[in-house]
């Protein structure tokens, strides 16, 4: 089921999400229903509070491109992460990060190149993932979410400057 997404400057974008206790049915339709609302949206990640529950899941499904140059996102293919913790992180690149929180906006993020991740899975099993490319990014950009923080926040001061005023624009003119 496709739920609202919250959108910025939405007080809720700024909860501290709470840890996951229970890998119950509950939880299962929270990240079913996020792949729904990520794939109808074009996104390629969400927060469980961008869906307004202040839990601390996420989902994350980079697109495949087929032969005839389709972008597809199966849902076998999404990595659904509980309570994950960034255990190693090094180096830095520059990445365009944008957000379903904050539509249309697309800007140049620093983030660490190399992450490595420790997770649940929905059944409450302990995973690792490391990366050192757009998953490592991504995987940054959502676990953000998790402790209040869109990626806007990171941009220069002028520049936040500049998207504040274009987001109140926006606003005004019923764009967002
Ligand atoms: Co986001």
């Amino acid at each position: 089921m496709v739920r609202e997404i919250v959108v910025y400057p939405d007080k809720r974008l700024k909860l501290i999400s709470k840890e996951v206790t229970s890998f119950d049915g509950a939880l299962h339709d929270l990240l079913d229903d996020m792949y729904d609302t990520m794939r109808v949206r074009n996104g390629v990640g969400l927060a469980a509070i961008q869906v307004g529950v202040d839990t601390r899941a996420l989902i994350i499904n980079i697109p495949l491109e087929d032969e005839d140059g389709e972008h597809d996102q199966p849902k076998e293919n999404t990595l659904e992460m509980i309570n994950p913790v960034i255990i190693e992180q090094d180096g830095t690149e520059k990445f365009q990060e944008g957000c379903l929180s904050i539509p249309g906006v697309y800007e140049d993020v620093e983030r660490a190149k190399h992450v490595k991740v420790e997770y649940f899975d929905r059944h409450g099993e302990k995973k690792t993932i490391e990366d050192d490319d757009f998953l490592a990014v991504a995987m940054q950009h959502e676990m953000d979410h998790l402790d209040g923080k869109v990626f806007i926040e990171k941009l220069s001061y002028i520049k936040r400057k500049k998207f504040e005023k274009e987001w109140k624009r926006k606003q005004k003119e019923g764009l967002v």
